[in-house]
């Protein structure tokens, strides 16, 4: 284990002298999925705290929340910047995050956790699953080969993440006997919630950095954020997205069925609009 972590990967891998910038700048979908993204990771501090109170006590969860996780996520908002800053260095990140922060700050407060640790951890794996999808995304709807590698290489990030999740999920699906259908309505719940004001949010703070004479243009950030999410919903592997989602439910084939509606609502409200 140590040494797998030991091995994580580091920004200085990513050769940015390698990125045809004179192509990439012309392609505003990239700057605003790459910019959103680094907006979101790079806040990822703001709930951390909340989710380690909530599992004090259980060393090897806090443990792993506090010295990978939260590193690991606030590593990908760096490479994301880092990638931004060589491709578009007239964007003032650091304004335009301090915007997209102050106003990300108000939805983590209210960041409600789930009922009981092993709820939590199974909308955790919601919530890895979605960024697992986003970044195989993006890695796909891009030829650039530096954007496709470090947006793999977070999506395999966001995988290990939900793995991490689900194991500790399935020690708590039993200390606290979770039946399937609290699983699923926590799954569900989350699910819904993933479609969120984070994205959109991160998406107006980009705007504003990048076009202010359109970020008061409600119409435009609307038909941005309705392209972004069809260029993720276009590139996405919606057989791996579906099969990450159920897994905490371990169902048996046959109620499969049921659980068809919440799976339907995520790529609906997610990736729809
Ligand atoms: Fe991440
Ligand atoms: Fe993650």
């Amino acid at each position: 284990m140590a040494g797998q972590e030991a091995a994580h990967w580091k920004i200085e891998d990513l050769d940015f002298s390698r990125i045809a910038v004179d192509e990439v700048r012309q392609d505003e979908n990239l700057f605003y999925l790459v910019a959103s993204a680094s907006f979101i990771e790079s806040g990822s501090d703001l709930y951390t705290q909340n989710l380690i109170d909530f599992f004090r006590g259980d060393d090897e969860v806090t443990a792993w929340l506090a010295h990978h996780w939260e590193a690991e996520e606030l590593q990908h908002g760096q490479a994301l910047r880092a990638y931004i800053r060589h491709v578009w260095p007239e964007f003032d990140w650091e304004t335009a995050y301090r915007g997209f922060l102050e106003e990300y700050a108000t939805y983590c407060k209210v960041e409600l956790l789930a009922p009981t640790r092993g709820l939590e951890l199974s909308a955790r794996c919601v919530v890895e699953t979605g960024t697992a999808t986003y970044y195989r995304a993006m890695a796909r709807c891009t030829s650039e080969p530096v954007l496709r590698e470090l947006a793999s290489r977070i999506a395999a990030d966001e995988v290990s993440h939900y793995k991490h999740f689900y194991r500790f999920f399935r020690r708590y699906r039993q200390q606290e006997r979770l039946g399937r259908l609290r699983v699923l309505r926590t799954i569900g719940r989350r699910t819904l919630e993933l479609k969120s004001e984070d994205a959109d949010c991160a998406v107006r703070h980009a705007v504003r950095g990048r076009a202010p004479e359109r970020a008061a243009d409600t119409a435009y950030v609307q038909r941005l954020s309705g392209r972004l999410n069809s260029t993720i919903r276009t590139n996405l592997s919606a057989g791996t997205t579906l099969k990450m989602l159920m897994r905490p439910l371990e169902l048996p084939a046959r109620v499969q069925t049921v659980i068809q509606y919440p799976i339907r609502q995520f790529m609906d409200h997610v990736f729809l609009r």
